[in-house]
């Protein structure tokens, strides 16, 4: 064989074990999710059961019918397609698809337990202000004081930061960090438009950054710009910044603040990012923290928002939609999923608006004109 025959069969070789690796990834990746799924669904079996038991008046009649079913299976089918594909194609490294604290999640698990029968009881009494007396309330607008989807403590206490991140999973059967992964895209394409700054003059901000899941995903997807967080729960920041440091990675600024009146410059980011925020919002607050973020913003730069389908793209899941405000202690959000954020983002002053509904979330893109 020729000295040339030899490399092309090398490089086929490679291209062989590459291909065979990567199929063997996807199947990890399918297997972990299909565990996820069903975990989140026997949880949830299980702890509907003995709700149903205990408090016979709080029974759901959610009509979960053969066709629903088939559409939500179809739409996470797609939701996890799509991740994998994204990843494959480099916009964030495959290794993100399987990043979950395992074992810290195992340990809290037994918390979700121990705290339901305080959530049911809420439930059942609708008590929904239940906050730790030691709050400053004056210190937080009226809406945030709330026991939102009836979590102990609201957002303001470190157990209800602790095991939040748990219940979101559940909550999705496992889905939550492929839904936040969706903003990674537009992100990176919007921030295109920086492409001649250097890194180190790049800064994106994650508004109502929570826990830190969504800044961890933009810190592996682009692991050289400034990252940005605001929150105004302190608990949650503090668990965020337990969660970032023990990832690899830069320093991620966190700051304790209102996302409708944010302690920062007009024109400081390139890019801003917003994943499940708007829908615990009253209308007033919604615009003003899209407004707000339109300040913030550098002209050029990309506003990328993460929130609830609504009904005008997903009348299918009007069920689930539905039945989310019945179930959980979600006070804006039947006005949320009936709101018009494409012209709350044009009030602002944005231009570009796209958006795209993945399973339970819709992201919309926008840019701030260059004047
Ligand atoms: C549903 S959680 C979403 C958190 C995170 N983005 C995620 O993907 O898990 C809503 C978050 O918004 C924060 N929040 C609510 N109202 C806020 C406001 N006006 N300003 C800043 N943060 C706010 C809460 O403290 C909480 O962390």
């Amino acid at each position: 064989m020729s000295q040339k025959c030899y490399k092309s069969a090398g490089i086929e070789a490679i291209h062989l074990i590459l291909m065979a690796s990567s199929n063997v990834a996807k199947i990890a990746y399918k297997t972990l999710q299909q565990g996820k799924n069903l975990a989140g669904l026997a949880h949830k079996g299980v702890t509907t059961k003995i709700m149903e038991v205990m408090l016979p008046d709080s029974k759901s009649d959610f009509p979960l019918n053969p066709k629903l079913l088939s559409d939500l299976r179809d739409s996470i089918d797609l939701l996890e397609q799509i991740d994998w594909n994204e990843a494959e194609n480099g916009i964030y490294p495959v290794s993100q698809l399987f990043e979950a604290p395992w074992v810290e999640w195992a340990k809290k698990y037994p918390l979700i337990w121990l705290d339901m029968p305080s959530t049911w009881e809420r439930r059942r009494k609708s008590k929904t202000r239940e906050i730790p007396k030691k709050i400053d309330q004056d210190l937080y607008p009226d809406y945030y004081l709330q026991n939102f989807h009836h979590q102990t403590d609201g957002y303001l206490s470190e157990h209800s930061a602790k095991i939040y991140d748990l219940q979101v999973e559940i909550l999705f059967n496992g889905t939550a960090d492929l839904m936040r992964r969706r903003i990674l895209s537009p992100l990176k394409k919007g921030l295109k438009e920086f492409d001649d700054r250097n890194t180190s003059r790049i800064n994106v901000l994650d508004v109502a950054t929570g826990t830190g899941r969504t800044i961890q995903q933009i810190r592996g997807a682009l692991p050289d710009i400034n990252l940005y967080g605001i929150d105004l729960s302190g608990s949650y920041l503090k668990q965020a910044s337990k969660y970032l440091s023990s990832r690899k990675g830069d320093l991620v600024q966190l700051t304790k603040g209102n996302a409708e009146e944010m302690p920062f410059s007009d024109k400081t980011f390139q890019g801003i990012s917003c994943v499940f925020l708007l829908h615990e919002l009253p209308r007033k607050a919604r615009q003003n923290v899209i407004n707000e973020c339109f300040r913030v913003l550098e002209p050029g730069g990309v506003f990328v928002l993460a929130d609830s389908i609504q009904l005008s793209d997903s009348l299918k899941f009007k069920d689930v939609m539905d039945n989310f405000y019945k179930i959980f202690h979600e006070p804006y959000y039947k006005d949320y999923i009936n709101d018009d954020i494409e012209k709350r983002l044009t009030e602002a002053g944005f231009v570009n608006i796209t958006a795209n509904s993945h399973f339970m979330t819709r992201v919309w893109s926008a840019t701030k004109p260059k004047i």
